[in-house]
């Protein structure tokens, strides 16, 4: 059931009871989610099973990095499961990001292959500590490129960022953000953060949400609260 909702739950769970127990409550025809690497960790692919047999398109969200073979060969693996989008650090370079592009390709797998640029966690410090010297964003920036360049579909990125990646890279490439907080929510510990609705307009094409609507009481209730907000663009 494919939607075109720009709307991505993260189910941040440590289980697959718990991580179906969110699921049953969301509609697929309205929102994909988000597997990360805790989830994943614990269920492996039978979560991702039990996701698309109820209809949803899944985000697979482990962030590969390796050498070139191994990259395409676990971004390969995921997409022989049926993900829909699943990610790699560009930090690991061009050959792999070429690599990885290069081997769905191949095997006339559709899933969408973004990769992360800078950890929001990372400083100016921080890069510099690991032998970049640049800012955050001028990292971001030159990551977002070097993406493109290898012929994946877009980065992860915070709303900040997205106007100046649209910039660079185009509206087609997509920009996909976390640190979303609707007008009714709490920050949690989320530093920067935009509404749905000024994150689209910053030219973000999906939208990562997922304390608002998981610890929301009524799940539902918080999306139709964002789809709302986002009608209003
Ligand atoms: O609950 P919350 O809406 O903050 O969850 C956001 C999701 O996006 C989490 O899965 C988190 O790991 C992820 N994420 C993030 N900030 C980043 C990258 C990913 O919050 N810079």
């Amino acid at each position: 059931m494919a939607t075109d909702s720009p709307l991505i739950i993260a189910l941040d769970y440590p289980s697959l009871d718990a991580a179906l127990c969110m699921a049953d409550q969301l509609e697929p025809s309205r929102c994909r989610v988000k597997v990360g690497k805790e989830l994943f960790t614990r269920s492996g692919p039978a979560v991702l099973e039990a996701l698309h047999g109820r209809g949803f398109e899944v985000f697979l969200d482990l962030k590969f990095h390796d050498i070139p073979n191994t990259v395409a060969s676990a971004v390969q693996a995921a997409a022989e499961q049926g993900v829909w989008m699943v990610n790699v650090h560009a930090s690991g370079g061009r050959r792999m990001m070429e690599a990885a592009a290069k081997r769905l390709q191949d095997h006339h797998l559709s899933t969408h292959l973004i990769a992360v640029t800078v950890l929001t966690s990372m400083q100016t410090e921080d890069l510099n500590e690991t032998g970049v010297a640049a800012t955050p964003q001028e990292q971001v920036m030159r990551l977002a490129s070097l993406t493109q360049q290898s012929g994946l579909s877009g980065v992860v990125c915070s709303a900040q960022e997205s106007a100046q990646i649209k910039a660079l890279c185009g509206a087609e490439f997509l920009k996909v953000t976390p640190g979303i907080r609707p007008s009714f929510a709490a920050a949690n510990d989320q530093q920067r953060i935009m509404t749905p609705s000024e994150a689209m307009r910053a030219g973000s094409t999906h939208l990562v949400v997922g304390r608002p609507v998981t610890q929301a009481e009524d799940p539902m209730a918080a999306l139709a609260a964002i789809e709302a907000e986002l009608a209003v663009v």
